[in-house]
């Protein structure tokens, strides 16, 4: 039998096999689920758990304004995460985990950060893992992926901003055993962030269909996906039932998450992951700013029509049309989508990191540096 890294080696040297001509080689069986998917509120799912041993992860604010989540659990040990997970966090809650003879399940509660480091102890420590993502919109729960930041820049604050080094763990043993979307924790969250979480959503799924490395498959995820953001903000769910809202951009965001597991995003991640992190921007806003205009950029350089007119439903001015139906739900224009940049901000070395950045090889088209400078220039401020 092969080993998890001979598979991996095979499907990386598969992966470099694909072109212009050779897309969908070796792609449609990367579609990896997690095994069950449950809408639920959690405790009513907790309830019918026969084993409540569990190892919780969380964050301290998840914690903090849930204090009753997990009363039908017996906890037996827990981590807190703040910030972001590094390889030395997996260290450390792999090892509280190893101490503990006990035989019990992790249970991993919280926003894209909390559930990437749940997903890569599961596949540690060979446990069973359910998840329950409080953001619906980083899909991670249904990606065979997790975001490290690097080990070295713990270190050096200022390298770290500098470089935006990231270590990222691909297998499908990181999948979880159970996702439970549970629409009651999104009601915390101010308006202003669930308008840049439906954003990232949006990115994922138009990104990803857009994407080079698109598929059959991960198109009608991604289309699915689209239609049913379009929809809920046509009928104005937000305003007029929240509940309903969420339970579709949470089922939106799972489709996004798993068309961008098969066909990846593009340069609308790229220009985020620079300002993100560097600028101390959510990744969810950081998306937002940029999404338009990039993906206006890729649909005048790249034609999408006969895809788009083949798959019999939405042309590709729609997917336009969706975004500045988002933008002005939820207010979203103005200041807002704009960046406050140091007065050292280079742009040529910004443009070459964005064209350097992991994403922008498999958006549909290699944009120039004026076309990225243009995109940059609407949007920062000093
Ligand atoms: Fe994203």
């Amino acid at each position: 039998m092969e080993s998890e890294s001979e598979m991996n080696n095979k499907e990386n040297s598969q992966i470099n096999l694909i072109n212009e001509n050779n897309r969908m080689f070796g792609f449609l069986k990367k579609a990896f689920f997690p095994k069950t998917i449950i809408f639920s509120s959690l405790n009513n799912y907790l309830k019918t758990i026969e084993n409540k041993k569990c190892f919780l992860i969380c964050s301290k604010s998840f914690l903090d304004n849930n204090p009753d989540c997990t009363t039908n659990l017996e906890v037996v040990d827990k981590y807190i995460l703040s910030g972001e997970p590094s390889i030395n966090t997996l260290k450390e809650c792999v090892d509280k985990i190893n101490q503990i003879t006990e035989e019990l399940f992790i249970i991993g509660i919280g926003g894209g950060s909390v559930v990437d480091l749940a997903k890569a102890v599961k596949k540690e420590c060979n446990k069973q893992l359910i998840v329950i993502p409080t953001t619906p919109a980083t899909g991670s729960e249904v990606t065979p992926f997790s975001v490290f930041v690097d080990q070295e820049e713990e270190k050096k604050e200022e390298e770290r901003e500098r470089e935006n080094k990231k270590t990222i763990i691909n297998s499908q043993k990181l999948l979880p055993d159970v996702v439970i979307l549970d629409p009651s924790y999104q009601k915390t969250i101010p308006k202003e962030l669930h308008g840049y979480m439906v954003g990232d959503i949006l990115a994922h799924s138009i990104e990803a269909f857009l994407s080079k490395f698109s598929n059959p498959l991960s198109d009608v995820l991604a289309l699915q996906s689209i239609k049913l953001i379009d929809h809920t903000l046509s009928i104005d769910d937000y305003n007029k039932n929240i509940d309903k809202f969420w339970e579709k951009i949470q089922i939106a965001g799972l489709l996004a998450g798993q068309a961008q597991g098969m066909a990846a995003t593009g340069l609308v991640h790229s220009f985020a992951h620079q300002f993100g992190a560097k600028y101390k921007i959510p990744h969810s806003k950081a998306v937002t700013i940029f999404l338009k205009d990039v993906i206006k950029l890729n649909l005048d350089n790249y034609d999408v029509n006969e895809k788009m007119s083949n798959l019999g439903y939405l042309k590709p001015e729609d997917l336009i049309s969706v975004i500045e139906k988002h933008q002005r739900l939820f207010n979203l224009q103005n200041d807002k989508m704009r960046i406050k940049v140091n007065n050292d901000f280079n742009m040529e070395e910004c443009i070459n990191k964005i064209k350097r950045d992991v994403c922008s090889a498999t958006n549909p088209f290699r944009a120039n540096d004026e076309q990225i400078k243009e995109i940059i220039e609407k949007h920062i401020e000093n």
